[in-house]
């Protein structure tokens, strides 16, 4: 039987680094993706793998679509393609780094290393802005059902988000608190929140069907940008799809508060292939094992 990658599950390590690859022209796929699955045990390392190598091999994963650019008032949501995207989770920089290291050298000649970030959990879980994150995300049975289809497969949306904490300063602390919909100091939800409140746009019970993430996103540092990785698994990207539509006002005309101090820069969609054996399954794509 096949299971999800139980990174996606786990609860957020201490660090994290983020790998983004592109496919290099006429290279071999299917054997660079034989490689990742001898590389990339779905625990400690998560893939994710994009719309190029699977259409390159002439496969279709149902479900995997492209990251739609959006655009609301005063506000665009870039969509940036990404072949393969690795999330390794770890509690040593060093040996992210030497990890990272290891498979950049093993993926070279069928992906190319794009981007590398670093992430790191801060103050016991909250955003770089002081706010908690992921208060309301399901757990257990309820998190299984939000972002693990039935075949173990799941999708990830990943959005680098770079903060302008100058922005964020100059506000009052009342302001900031109406941004996110919650109070900084005790992450009570606020009853009387504007209704551009971030968690108002994103109330995942409002929505209809209602739209259940797991996020499991952390801050990152390089040189003088921080901000969010934002990564949200899905058994579907519809999900975070329709939370993405409401917070750049294509429902309503009304943009989420957030990004009054951030803006993300990246955007993608991926499929996260089950495990079978300790091994990812990658039959789908490349035939029974
Ligand atoms: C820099 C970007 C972002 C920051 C700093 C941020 C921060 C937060 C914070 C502080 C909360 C409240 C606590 C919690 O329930 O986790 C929250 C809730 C939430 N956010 Fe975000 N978020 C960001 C981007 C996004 C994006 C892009 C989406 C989806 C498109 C999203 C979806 C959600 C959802 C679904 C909730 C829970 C809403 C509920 O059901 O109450 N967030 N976020």
């Amino acid at each position: 039987m096949s299971q999800a990658q139980a990174g996606i599950l786990q609860p957020l390590p201490p660090l994290s680094r983020y790998l983004a690859f592109s496919l290099e022209p006429d290279s071999d796929v299917a054997a660079g993706l034989a490689v990742l699955q001898g590389l990339v045990d779905g625990d400690r390392s998560v893939a994710g793998i994009g719309l190029a190598p699977v259409s390159a091999l002439g496969r279709k994963v149902a479900g995997l679509k492209p990251f739609p650019p959006l655009a609301g008032p005063g506000v665009d949501i870039p969509s940036t393609p990404v072949a393969l995207w690795l999330w390794l989770r770890g509690d040593d920089r060093g040996e992210l780094l030497h990890r990272a290291r290891r498979l950049e050298a093993a993926l070279a000649p069928v992906f190319r290393l794009e981007e590398s970030i670093d992430g790191f959990k801060h103050a016991g879980g909250r955003d770089l802005s002081g706010y908690e994150d992921g208060t309301e995300n399901p757990e257990g049975e309820a998190a299984l059902a939000a972002a693990i289809a039935a075949d173990g497969s799941s999708f990830v949306a990943v959005q680098r988000w770079v903060h302008n904490f100058k922005h964020f300063e100059a506000m009052q602390p009342e302001e900031r608190d109406d941004c996110i919909g919650r109070r900084r100091s005790d992450n009570e939800e606020l009853d009387d929140a504007p209704a551009s409140a971030h968690v108002k746009r994103t109330a995942q019970e409002s929505f209809s069907p209602e739209a259940f993430v797991l996020r499991r996103s952390m801050p990152w540092v390089e040189g003088k940008d921080a901000g969010l990785m934002f990564v949200a698994f899905g058994h579907s990207v519809d999900a975070f799809q329709a939370q993405m539509r409401r917070m750049v006002g294509l429902e309503d005309g009304i943009v989420d508060a957030l990004f009054r101090f951030t803006r993300p820069v990246t955007g993608t969609y991926l499929w996260c292939p089950p495990v079978k054996d300790g091994r990812l399954d990658l039959s789908a794509l490349l035939g029974k094992a």
